[in-house]
């Protein structure tokens, strides 16, 4: 039995960290485990120029703790409208690491997301020109007859097969996989396509969250799924294939907007998320495959290299944090697996 684990250092393909005091709160956790993190755009006002990505990445270096070597990944949040020039000028000039996709209404601050898929044509055909990633938050949600629990199968089928076809040579992150269906279709698209997958995928079924009483930290889009689609979930993460990395999907959200008459999705894993992943990969007899998983599929998929300083991970247990305060003891932000006892934890990073 392994009891202690170095690899390269991870890197997070998926993390939100928010802006102002939230940020300020959060960023040290991420900071202190990963070399680099995607940062989602999904602020209000969201994300949208060269200009708005060089100031919030001065905000997050600033959230940085003293002495880390994280370095954030901007990403820009596609609209009807981006221009395709000021997306190659900011990937170009080493702003814009990646575009982030989200479909209008599909999650979190998504309202200036995409409504009309034509309209994006000439800014993709750039990206497949200049060999930028496309991010997507893949689920059809503006049409009401699909259901919630379907939104993801039907985005793949409906929008993103018609995307791989229509642009061959655009690589493509389909973000936070919930599904079997998507575990199918990135392996089946792969290497035009990966797939991040969460901690709380790998962890949590639809049951855990509704089955006994319901759970409104665990509300996330894509919504928890079936126990069959954990189980594809698991398999994927830990087969090593490259198609498969890590991005937490970390979203901090102030108590009140998730316990509300309409509670928000998103869940804020951070401080537990590296642990959390060797405790999944050690209970599937994987770890082994956890160094593909969080330090070398991600890199390659971007064509960046891996990081070379290490982390070591040491079986052993620890009691996650509740709660991180956020603005003084009003404002607060609940932690993935709080109070749980969490079995492994780092020991160098
Ligand atoms: C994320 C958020 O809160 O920003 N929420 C979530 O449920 N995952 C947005 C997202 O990635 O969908
Ligand atoms: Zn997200």
């Amino acid at each position: 039995m392994m009891d202690r684990i170095t690899i390269r250092k991870p890197d997070d393909w998926h993390l939100h960290v928010r802006d102002g005091a939230m940020l300020n709160a959060v960023m040290r956790y991420t900071a202190h485990h990963f070399g680099r993190a995607i940062i989602m755009p999904n602020l209000i006002p969201p994300v949208t120029t060269i200009a708005d990505a060089v100031a919030y990445r001065e905000r997050v270096m600033a959230a940085v703790p003293e002495g880390s070597d994280f370095r954030p990944l901007m990403t820009c949040y596609l609209t009807d409208r981006t221009d395709p020039d000021e997306i190659e000028r900011g990937f170009r000039g080493g702003v814009f690491t990646a575009v982030k996709l989200y479909p209008v209404g599909a999650t979190t601050n998504s309202a200036y997301g995409v409504t009309d898929f034509e309209k994006i044509r000439p800014v993709l055909a750039r990206m497949e020109k200049i060999g930028m990633r496309l991010l997507i938050h893949g689920e059809e949600a503006s049409d009401p007859s699909i259901d919630v629990f379907d939104r993801e199968a039907t985005f793949i089928e409906r929008r993103l097969h018609p995307m791989t076809r229509a642009y061959p040579a655009l690589r493509i992150v389909l973000e936070h996989l919930s599904s079997k269906a998507a575990v199918d279709y990135v392996r089946a698209a792969a290497p035009q396509v990966g797939g991040t997958i969460t901690p709380y995928h790998l962890m949590l079924n639809r049951t855990d969250m509704l089955g006994y009483g319901i759970r409104p930290y665990y509300y996330c889009m894509p919504i928890l799924k079936r126990e069959r689609d954990r189980l594809a979930l698991l398999q994927a993460a830990t087969s090593g294939e490259s198609c498969f990395f890590l991005g937490t999907d970390s979203a901090p959200h102030p108590v009140a907007a998730k316990l509300a008459m309409c509670g928000c999705a998103g869940l804020f894993n951070a401080p537990v998320a590296i642990e959390t992943y060797a405790e999944i990969f050690d209970r599937a007899g994987a770890l082994d495959k956890l160094e593909a998983f969080a330090s070398l599929n991600g890199p390659a998929h971007y064509a960046l290299p891996p990081n070379d300083a290490t982390i070591t991970l040491e079986r052993g247990d620890w009691t996650a944090p509740d709660e991180v305060a956020v603005d003084g003891p009003e404002e607060r932000a609940i932690i993935f697996r709080g109070g749980e006892t969490v079995a492994w934890r780092v020991v160098s990073a």
